[in-house]
């Protein structure tokens, strides 16, 4: 079975709809016919300024929330990252191989810096995407289901992937990213030109899974649309409604043009009330469920340190590898 891992960072705020539809709903489809494994990345959630009370919460929640979602710890290995040491020796070694410029030219680590300021870029936020290469490489993952905004990530681990094996002789398998059609880029619902992200300007454009049911619905009747009436897709001309219907489709499984003529001559107003069931309907259960995991802490610990037992055991054997590979001495 091909090899799929995919992470996402514990954060204060809760996943939101742009982490569900972009990824989290490949994860749970992938599981079927794949090997997968499912990682919460706090060693990345520290690159930007923290509270370790919330960094300490949220990662627990998020695992929850994987499994409210639908990943199923008995076909997925699930885990936090931090209990993996290998992820951060593997990226330390990578970081051998990657060139000051190529880790330069990252626009994520730019977009991050211009917004936390200088005193707040660390070394860690630059190496950043070498830790997300050693979390990919270490298992020798062929699929990486992300949003479109880890695209560059992932060539950058491609490039890391193929370099070391001809440096040092073939080891890692060189994988792909799986990025949704309609849901790689999710948009702020007010401001439809920015994508949807914890950072959002103002909390009606960013739909939070945790956000009570009423909340959401009302956030998505509020989406800033045009002036126009006529619900047609035009990411460029209108992007607001573009964006619903892009949500739309996926949250639904129907196409785009098959919701363009069911309202073709009806208002916004129509298109926003029933979008506002189905995501309701969809997100609703997926948090109740995550609150009902949250209340028995030790369980999702159990199921943690399982996925982590699992995970190190292969993550290690690819490191021992790739240790001798380089030439160091084997302790004895
Ligand atoms: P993170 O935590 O920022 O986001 C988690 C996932 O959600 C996707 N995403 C979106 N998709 C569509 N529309 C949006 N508005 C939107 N916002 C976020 C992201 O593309 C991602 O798939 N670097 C990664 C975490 C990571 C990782 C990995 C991922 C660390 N190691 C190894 C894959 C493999 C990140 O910060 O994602």
């Amino acid at each position: 079975r091909p090899v799929v891992f995919s992470g996402m960072q514990p954060s204060g705020d809760s996943l939101h709809l742009g982490n569900y539809l972009g990824a989290l709903v490949n994860w749970v489809a992938l599981q079927d016919d794949h090997d997968p494994i499912y990682c919460v990345v706090d060693l990345h959630a520290i690159t930007v300024p923290q509270d370790p009370a919330v960094l300490h919460e949220a990662t627990r929640r998020t695992a929850a929330q994987y499994l409210a979602a639908g990943v199923d710890p008995e076909r997925a290995t699930l885990f936090v990252q931090s209990h993996v040491l290998a992820h951060t020796e593997l990226a330390w070694v990578l970081g051998t191989l990657t060139g000051f410029g190529e880790a330069s030219r990252m626009t994520q680590f730019k977009d991050k810096s211009a917004r936390y300021g200088a005193e707040a870029t660390t070394v860690g936020l630059f190496t950043y995407p070498v830790l997300m290469a050693s979390d990919i490489l270490l298992y020798g993952t062929q699929l990486v289901p992300v949003g479109d905004d880890q695209r560059q990530h992932l060539e950058l681990t491609r490039d890391l992937a193929a370099r070391f094996n001809s440096r040092f002789g073939e080891t890692f398998v060189v994988p792909e990213a799986l990025i949704p059609k309609e849901s790689a880029r999710i948009y702020d619902l007010q401001e439809p030109n920015t994508k949807m992200s914890k950072s959002a300007s103002s909390p009606n454009g960013l739909v939070n899974l945790m956000d009570d049911p009423k909340v959401i619905a009302k956030k998505i009747k509020s989406a800033v649309t045009d002036n126009e009436r006529e619900v047609r897709y035009d990411p460029q001309a209108k992007p607001g409604i573009a964006n619903l219907l892009d949500i739309y489709a996926t949250v639904t499984g129907r196409t785009i043009p098959e919701l363009e003529a069911e309202y073709d001559g009806r208002g916004y107003g129509d298109l926003k009330k029933d979008l506002a069931e189905v995501v309701v309907d969809r997100v609703a259960p997926i948090r109740a469920r995550t609150l009902e995991l949250m209340e028995d802490p030790a369980e999702l610990d159990r199921l943690l340190a399982m996925g982590a037992e699992k995970a190190a055991e292969r993550a290690d054997r690819t490191l021992a590898t790739v240790y001798e590979r380089v030439g160091f001495l084997r302790r004895r």
